[in-house]
């Protein structure tokens, strides 16, 4: 079966992560959210990787869509914390809440970072942003791809933009936080970014 690749469907309701998407991606696609599917059922994201969990979310939702369905996993790393939050990176102080309540959320799992590695010395503060992204059809895994960020905890919130961590999120190469640079400056360092760009390139061969 065929499918028309000029129309995605992409698996969030993350604002920030479809204005991102959207701005690396280019106007020749055009992305549906999940909001243009009113009573598609959530898949729950219990994957112990971002891989598993951005399959697990592509391949549910075309299933359910019947569109190519574009889904990612993203998340910190600390190296001083194991490598947490990880996969629970949204979930790290609490249950997910409302897409309303995403600043709240935000806010408390920046807390908790700053409280657990208070007396971390800068140099073990390494850090990165990973983002595993993952385009299916309803019948099969199309193409995969990966992309991080690394960079340094800081122990105060610096800057505006952004979304997540980025505030607390410095990046040693642009001697700003995520939350200090503009849409365009984040695309062209992010995980998120590279993870599309990287998708994008093995796209041109199915367009
Ligand atoms: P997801 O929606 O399950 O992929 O959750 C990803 C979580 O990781 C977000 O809610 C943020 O807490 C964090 N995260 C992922 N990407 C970024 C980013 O670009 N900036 C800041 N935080 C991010």
């Amino acid at each position: 079966m065929s499918y028309n690749m000029k129309e995605i469907l992409i698996a969030t309701t993350n604002p920030g992560k479809i204005i991102e998407i959207q701005s690396c991606l280019g106007e020749e696609i055009k992305l549906l959210s999940l909001k243009d599917f009113a009573s598609i059922k959530e898949i729950e994201e219990d994957g112990k990787t971002f891989e598993e969990n951005a399959r697990k979310k592509a391949l549910g939702y075309a299933k359910s869509s019947q569109c190519l369905t574009l889904a990612d996993d993203s998340g910190l790393e600390i190296d001083a914390l194991n490598g947490a939050p990880g996969v629970n990176s949204a979930r790290f102080s609490g249950p997910k809440l409302k897409d309303e309540e995403r600043t709240l959320i935000d806010h408390r799992n920046i807390t908790k970072v700053i409280k657990l590695i208070e007396n971390v010395p800068q140099e073990k503060r390494t850090a990165r942003f990973v983002c595993c992204m993952c385009l299916a059809s309803p019948e099969k895994i199309i193409i995969e791809s990966t992309g991080t960020l690394e960079g340094i905890i800081i122990n105060n919130e610096v800057g505006t933009n952004g979304f997540g961590y980025d505030p607390i999120f410095f990046v040693p190469s642009m001697k700003k936080t995520v939350a200090q640079l503009t849409q365009n400056e984040k695309n062209s360092i992010s995980h998120r970014g590279k993870a599309i760009r990287a998708l994008k390139e093995k796209m041109k061969y199915l367009l």
